[in-house]
């Protein structure tokens, strides 16, 4: 457990044009928060009434360790949030979504037109018998389908329950049979690299012994006729005709489930994160509108797969509930070149961009020459999410893709909290490495682990001390796994984050707390070590683990990848290591440095360490159904 270890903080600050606050809906950071504190729930009150409820909540929250309720009593249609208010309120002709794929290919929804696909949709799935209450999972490309499914399931009050398209067979296998899902939606390929993925044979092994599943819907990515292989199969299209496009909103409870999602698990076995319509929808609108500044004129483009929870808030519920494009691609980043994403950035004129640090120190490694290439004039705002985003890459994005002119939001957040919880918000002025402060809404603190604050600079673990709507309700088939999420200090939700915070109340993440590394009694955060080691020019990416140590206990060992021009030698090993007693202190001096092309990821690009260190003691590393290939 790590508590009591002394971190070295840069001291150096980017300060926005105070344009971005002055033109936020937030303003001023510090005066929203100080009105938060002061009525938590009327505060929340705010927010949800600026969405459409079709009975208002009787109760803003109820909070009974460890569960919450929130907007009690509310009823509510997420999809109706999400398109018939827009619809409604003249914006039906307003672009909802454009969609690039490989080789040029784009297609494009109104409002009124994703409304009116959503509905089809909606009735088809009706027709196979699906019923309020009933999961359904979903494993398909990045199409606009995607999230017409989505939509439709969410309007008739089907829970969702999305699997990444890259996953393998048994792992869709294991998160259907927890699940219980009874639809699975799929497609006949997905496309990558200009390679077809054949989805359908891996979604027919995943349903093998998985007496729920009633129906497989296939999507023929061609729209054409889908030639069926079984009596479970039916076609996407096909079982829309004839059916009507009008189907009114499901009347949802607030606190009725919206989706399950599987965590990506850096650490283990898998947990079905639920949440419920009424606190996810306010989470997800709110910090679009408050947090991402997201505007109806601007154009978003999020590179997450909706597979993940960064594509549930932030690619479909909460830009599509504030009104925005949607840019949504099947692109890789580097197919056909290291430039195509930023010349869909020039091409869209995107103005919002919402990415993963595994992606920018990709970026980085190949070289700033790309990003050179084009105009990105239109960016406003651009994000960052999922790991730490270390001091280099930082300034580098800044640098680069916002062009000294962008504010960047590292936004640190879960898949259990929904939302955004910590960032830096627009207008305050941003550390390299700190992801922010709590935004208001939140009461986020660094403690040890009896639960006391530690002091400033000074490490400890990243607590929650208070409920928040988009929270997760339970973990599915295990309640008491969700319990422990809010019993580990007193009664407060236990991130599983190390952390580290400023004087000024700046929180810097430094990794799982897992992930820890004790040298000779002192903890290291396994961030701040790959972030000394990435600060070198010769390295594009690091990973650090412990390894035992007759002396020491544990000792550092790397495993770093160079930047292009950079060949390994014994003598960069030499540099790295002198790099980082430099950086760090001795104590954080790696024993060894291996050079690697790759490092073992999750498909949602974070670094699995644990089979680093499997491989590397000669264990078994667990359950890998999560590695990326
Ligand atoms: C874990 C949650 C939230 C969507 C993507 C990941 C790490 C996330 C940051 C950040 C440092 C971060 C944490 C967190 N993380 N964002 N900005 N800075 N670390 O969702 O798969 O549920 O993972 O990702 O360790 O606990 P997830």
């Amino acid at each position: 457990m790590a508590d009591n270890f002394d971190v070295k903080l840069d001291n150096k600050t980017y300060i926005p044009d105070p344009s971005y606050q002055a033109n936020s809906a937030l303003g001023d950071y510090k005066k929203a928060y100080a009105e938060f504190l002061s009525d938590p729930d009327g505060f929340w009150a705010g927010k949800a009434r600026e969405l459409d409820w079709i009975k208002p909540w009787d109760k803003v929250k109820e909070w009974n360790w460890p569960n919450a309720r929130w907007f009690c009593g509310g009823k509510l249609n997420i999809s109706a949030n999400c398109l018939d208010r827009h619809v409604k309120n003249g914006r039906r002709n307003k672009l909802a979504l454009i969609w690039k794929g490989e080789q040029g290919k784009e297609e494009i929804y109104t409002y009124r037109q994703l409304y009116r696909a959503v509905m089809r949709f909606a009735n088809a799935l009706k027709k196979l018998g699906v019923q309020k209450g009933d999961r359904i999972c979903l494993y398909m490309p990045l199409v606009p389908e995607h999230i017409i499914a989505m939509l439709a399931c969410a309007r008739i009050g089907a829970v969702h329950s999305i699997v990444y398209a890259g996953f393998g067979a048994e792992a869709l296998h294991a998160r259907i049979r927890d699940a219980q899902a009874k639809i699975v939606i799929t497609a006949d390929v997905g496309v990558r690299r200009g390679k077809l993925i054949p989805l359908r044979s891996i979604v027919d092994d995943a349903v093998k012994n998985s007496p729920s599943v009633e129906k497989i819907v296939v999507l023929s990515r061609e729209r054409c006729p889908v030639e069926l292989y079984s009596e479970m199969e039916v076609d996407f299209y096909a079982i829309q005709e004839g059916v009507s496009d009008e189907c009114p909103p499901e009347e949802m409870d607030s606190e009725d489930p919206l989706f399950i999602l599987y965590t990506s698990g850096t650490t283990g076995q898998p947990k079905g994160i639920v949440h419920t319509t009424g606190g996810y929808l306010v989470g997800a609108h709110y910090t679009c509108k408050y947090i991402f500044d997201l505007k109806e004129n601007d154009v978003h483009w999020c590179t997450a797969d909706p597979g993940w929870i960064t594509g549930h808030s932030y690619i479909v519920y909460g830009p599509l509930s504030v009104g925005a494009t949607v840019l949504i691609t099947e692109t890789t980043p580097d197919y056909p070149d290291p430039g195509i994403w930023w010349s869909l950035i020039e091409e869209f004129g995107v103005t919002v961009f919402y990415t993963a640090p595994t992606a920018i120190r990709m970026f980085m490694k190949v070289g700033e020459q790309w990003p050179d290439k084009y105009n990105l004039s239109s960016l406003r705002i651009i994000g960052s999410v999922g790991e730490p985003l270390n001091p280099e890459a930082f300034e580098w994005y800044y640098r680069v893709i916002g062009r000294n002119r962008c504010p960047i939001l590292d936004t640190w957040w879960q898949t259990e909290t929904g939302m955004h919880m910590i960032t830096t918000p627009l207008g305050q002025p941003m550390k390299p490495g700190f992801a922010g402060v709590p935004i208001p809404g939140v009461v986020a603190d660094v403690v040890d682990k009896e639960g006391n604050p530690v002091p400033a600079r000074q490490g400890g673990l990243l607590v929650i001390k208070e409920p928040w709507p988009s929270m997760m309700r339970t973990v599915y088939n295990n309640p008491d796994r969700y319990k422990q999420y809010w019993n580990q200090i007193k009664n407060w939700y236990t991130v599983g984050d190390l952390a580290v915070k400023d004087e000024d109340g700046y929180i810097m993440v430094l990794g799982r707390s897992d992930d820890i590394i004790i040298v000779a009694g002192h903890n290291l955060g396994t961030a701040e070590v790959e972030s000394a080691l990435v600060s070198h020019e010769a390295v594009a990416e690091a990973a650090v683990i412990g390894v035992p140590d007759d002396v020491k206990g544990q000792a550092v060992k790397a495993f770093v990848i160079l930047r292009q021009g950079y060949e390994p030698s014994q003598k960069l090993v030499s540099e790295l290591t002198y790099h980082v007693r430099m950086t760090i202190g001795p104590i954080a001096m790696p024993s060894g440095i291996e050079f690697m092309d790759k490092l073992p990821k999750t498909r949602s690009g974070k670094i699995m360490r644990r089979v680093l260190k499997a491989k590397e003691m000669g264990v078994d590393p667990g359950d890998i159904s999560t590695l990326e290939e």
